[in-house]
């Protein structure tokens, strides 16, 4: 018997059914007003460098509260404190654009919410953050142990959460306008402190 051991917890889940995403993107983007340049997303155009934060924005509290929802199972699955939003951002991706691999420093749970992508958008590719201790194995046949990375195809009202030390990038777009609103968490000191 082989057991796993482990795992990485990664939640993906379509909240296109329950909110109108036209109507959320244009509230998400009336926050943020111009976008400006990021060195990670050549070529689009980022709100990460604003001080103007999204999810948090009174606007969008229906949509802040059905993510918080979903971090909850992330927080009691992985048995962690309760977590806050700390900042988030919208980057917006014309064609022939992409993102390269990162991580998220200083954060628990992030998160991509994606308001506007379909056919051609550049997919979300989680890294295998095992592969650095690999050495010396070499996949004959790329198993579940050995394969390099999992990609994650994208459409309007998906929202993605992984752990923030989870390297990940975004391959070449060829959608006209991909627009993702990403988050970062950090515990609730508040919460914490009950303890
Ligand atoms: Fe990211």
């Amino acid at each position: 018997m082989i057991k796993e051991l482990f795992p990485t917890p990664i939640m993906s889940v379509d909240l296109s059914e329950i909110l109108d995403m036209q109507d959320v993107e244009k509230r998400c983007l009336s926050i943020i007003g111009k976008l400006s340049h990021h060195k990670l997303v050549p070529d689009g155009v980022s709100s990460y460098n604003s001080d103007k934060p999204v999810i948090t924005d009174a606007s969008v509290k229906d949509v802040a509260s059905f993510i918080k929802m979903h971090i909850k199972q992330m927080e009691v699955a992985m048995g962690i404190f309760p977590l806050d939003f700390s900042n988030s951002w919208i980057n917006v991706m014309p064609v022939g654009s992409h993102i390269g691999s990162h991580i998220h420093p200083n954060s628990v749970v992030s998160g991509s919410f994606y308001l506007n992508a379909g056919e051609g958008s550049g997919e979300f590719v989680i890294e295998n953050p095992t592969y650095g201790q690999q050495m010396s194995i070499v996949g004959q046949n790329f198993s579940e142990y050995t394969k390099t990375y999992e990609e994650i195809s994208v459409k309007t009202g998906l929202l993605i959460l992984f752990p923030s030390y989870l390297r990940h990038h975004v391959t070449g777009n060829d959608y006209e306008g991909r627009t993702v609103l990403s988050f970062n968490t950090r515990y609730n000191d508040i919460k914490i402190n009950d303890t």
